[in-house]
């Protein structure tokens, strides 16, 4: 079956209450194939109210508003140890990110993102590019070794998460020795992203985010003796120069959020696309003799099966609305942006995959002060990875059942097992 070729909300949803919706993409089933859940919950509206204080937002302008929305806030470390249990907010691996800019509102956001953005610019992307080749070739050459005479490969271990970890350390001023050891590290950590049940994965969060925090600091101080030419010593530079512009636990925090956010990010965004070209073997076709674009493919992945399905917002003040529902001060809105990818009002025919679509411009990045750091180098990474994949192995194939990450908010695949030859 395709997904998203379901029976909808006029099948087994029909008749869900918002609540139920919500309950149920929180079950293995609903995090395996999310899309008739936000079906149902299209059927509701734009945004509907959940329980006192909580809303859900699944269309595509109501999302786009609320992220661009200043007067809706992420959970910040102020808010968090207002209302979450005091356990859960000492936790090293929630503390670990809990002064970063991903969890920061006005004016700390402002100001740190700022000077990311600074340091993290188009122009030092555009220098990775190069570093980026080289990656994909030596992967695309293990692949081609380890794969010949139709050996199954797992797409997953040898290429989608190994590109984005290389590069993320490459840019951070990682040793190559260290990679493998981030790689974990930054799997395990990725847990606190996640809405799901957390109990045995946030011990392991835990101890990832204590080793990374020794780590950084290492990092940092031997940095601070001999600076490099990486983002690493950017940021400190940054940092010494004023230490009002970012602290040393934000340094930590920021460091700790570029290795987390860009890792299984853009992974999942590779095993997705790869999957759907298993899928569409007519679009793999259409790629390979130019018929179709590499960037509007990409775009399509992100929208079709976003590799962030999901964020939320708090209302900061009171007298708030959102698609004409009040939203009392302290209200916190779930943003569907996998639902709001597949808005009807938004797109037509949401649940076809068409990398030739125009206006595609999926919520899948976020929008508004929060938007993503790093898209340009996803998308360089999409737009470099893609074409020599496709080039390099023309009988590419799946090689059996792909197995999903069980989670909830990174949608992508743990393993997918594929042949080159
Ligand atoms: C396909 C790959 C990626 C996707 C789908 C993605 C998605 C997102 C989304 C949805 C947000 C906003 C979250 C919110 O508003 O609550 C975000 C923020 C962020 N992303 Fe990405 N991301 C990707 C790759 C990357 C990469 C490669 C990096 C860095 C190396 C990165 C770094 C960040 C950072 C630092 C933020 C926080 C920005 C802020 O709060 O101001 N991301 N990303």
């Amino acid at each position: 079956m395709r997904l998203g070729n379901h029976p909808g909300p006029h099948g087994r949803f029909r008749g869900m209450e918002p609540m139920e919706i919500m309950g149920a993409l929180l079950t293995p089933e609903g995090r395996d194939d999310p899309y008739p859940l936000y079906e149902a919950a299209h059927a509701f509206g734009t945004v509907v109210d959940v329980s006192e204080g909580f809303a859900m937002a699944s269309g595509y302008e109501v999302v786009n508003r609320v992220l661009r929305d200043p007067a809706f806030g992420v959970w910040d470390h102020e808010l968090r140890a207002r209302t979450w249990p005091s356990e859960l907010v000492e936790r090293p691996s929630i503390k670990s990110m809990e002064r970063s800019v991903l969890n920061s509102n006005t004016p700390e956001h402002g100001r740190m993102r700022a000077l990311i953005s600074s340091v993290f610019t188009p122009r030092r992307v555009g220098m990775l590019e190069p570093a980026i080749e080289a990656a994909v070739e030596t992967l695309l050459d293990r692949l081609a070794d380890e794969g010949a005479g139709g050996a199954p490969v797992d797409f997953m271990d040898r290429f989608g998460y190994r590109l984005p970890v290389a590069v993320i350390c490459d840019l951070l001023g990682i040793p190559e020795s260290d990679r493998e050891t981030f790689r974990k590290l930054a799997t395990q950590l990725a847990a606190v992203l996640d809405f799901i049940d957390l109990a045995d994965a946030l011990d392991l969060a835990d101890a990832a985010g204590t080793e990374l925090e020794s780590y950084f600091g290492a990092l940092v101080a031997e940095r601070r003796r001999r600076p490099a030419d990486d983002l690493t010593s950017a940021l400190i530079a940054a940092c010494d120069a004023d230490e009002a512009r970012l602290d040393e636990v934000e340094l930590l925090a920021n460091l700790t959020l570029l290795l987390i956010a860009g890792f299984e990010t853009t992974a999942n965004l590779f095993g997705n696309g790869v999957r759907l070209l298993f899928e569409y073997p007519e679009v793999a076709d259409d790629l390979r003799l130019g018929t179709v674009r590499y960037a509007g493919f990409a775009e399509e992945v992100l929208r079709y099966d976003s590799p962030v399905q999901m964020t939320s917002r708090v209302a900061l003040t009171e007298g708030l609305m959102v698609g004409g529902l009040p939203t009392p001060e302290g209200t916190e809105v779930a943003l569907l942006i996998g639902a709001a990818n597949r808005d009807p009002r938004r797109y037509e025919e949401p649940s076809r995959f068409d990398p030739r679509r125009t206006d595609i411009n999926p919520l899948s990045f976020g929008a508004g002060a929060h938007f993503c750091v790093g898209s340009v180098l996803a998308r360089t990474e999409a737009a470099i990875g893609f074409p020599r994949l496709l080039e390099r192995f023309p009988a590419l194939a799946s090689a059996g059942e792909p197995r999903r990450n069980d989670r909830l908010v990174l949608r992508g695949y743990a393993s997918l097992p594929v042949t080159v030859a």
